[in-house]
């Protein structure tokens, strides 16, 4: 029978998803590792859609890591090669499904024509108001948070902003995340139980989930799981709720 949503169940606003597993997948099929990360690229798209039928307003998949490049150059390359056509794929499922799209990390690096196929994407799909979805891309926490503070010390360094006045929300405010609220859950596929580099400042009180299922096999079944376990987890952000 297919799973159902509970509807007493909180749905968490912000998911944030490592998407591990996709070498495995393939391996386990005697394919190659790319068949992997194209069998995951698929999974996006349904996930995107399931997540905004269930209430949940913000995705943030990590695609790539700053760490990624270490890999063998064929397989940057077919990485590279399978974002660029999800990118301009993006633009239709963005139109169809609403979806407002947002790349995050140092896409500076990047070719000049996947930067190009970013900032169309992003702008296409500006003024939509469906699920807010975040790709991290040659994103790697420790970079973002040195990024953002360079860039905060050059405002300070102009007068633009007062040393006194950095604050957390402040500090948040130069994050390739402004504007985006923390993640409440974290899913990493695949049964690892590591951050790899991901959102460093945002996962502070996010609650995780690691479940064995490998990246291209994960299902709406998979989602439910997940919230139902987000579900009975006590969120106690320091405090205390029991006395
Ligand atoms: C995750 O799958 C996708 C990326 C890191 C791009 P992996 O490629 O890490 O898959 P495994 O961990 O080798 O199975
Ligand atoms: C993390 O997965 C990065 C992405 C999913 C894009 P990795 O497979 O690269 O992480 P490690 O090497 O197992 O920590
Ligand atoms: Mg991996």
């Amino acid at each position: 029978m297919a799973k159902k949503l509970d509807p007493s169940w909180k749905i968490p606003e912000h998911v944030a998803i490592i998407m591990d597993g996709n070498g495995r997948w393939a391996k386990k099929r005697g394919l190659p590792r790319n068949m992997g990360h194209r069998q995951g690229g698929k999974t996006v798209e349904t996930i995107c859609e399931e997540a905004y039928r269930m209430g949940i307003k913000y995705m943030t998949l990590y695609a790539f890591s700053t760490e990624n490049w270490s890999r063998p150059e064929d397989e940057v390359s077919a990485l590279m090669n399978l974002l660029r056509s999800y990118m301009k794929d993006c633009v239709k499922q963005a139109e169809k499904n609403k979806m407002r799209v947002k790349v995050i990390g140092d896409i500076s690096r990047l070719d000049a024509d996947l930067q190009e196929s970013i900032r169309v994407l992003e702008k296409e799909s500006e003024k939509n108001t469906g699920l807010r979805f975040q790709i991290a891309l040659n994103y790697g926490g420790r970079d973002e948070l040195l990024r953002a503070v360079k860039s905060l010390c050059g405002d300070v360094k102009e007068g633009k902003v007062l040393e006194a006045e950095i604050s957390p929300e402040l500090f948040s405010s130069y994050l390739d995340t402004a504007g985006i609220p923390d993640p409440d859950l974290l899913i990493r596929t695949s049964g690892e139980q590591r951050i790899s580099n991901f959102l460093l400042w945002q996962l502070a009180y996010t609650e995780f989930y690691f479940p064995d299922v490998l990246w291209p096999d994960f299902s709406k079944d998979d989602l439910i799981d997940a919230i139902a376990y987000y579900n009975i987890r006590e969120r106690r952000y320091g405090g205390v709720t029991h006395v």
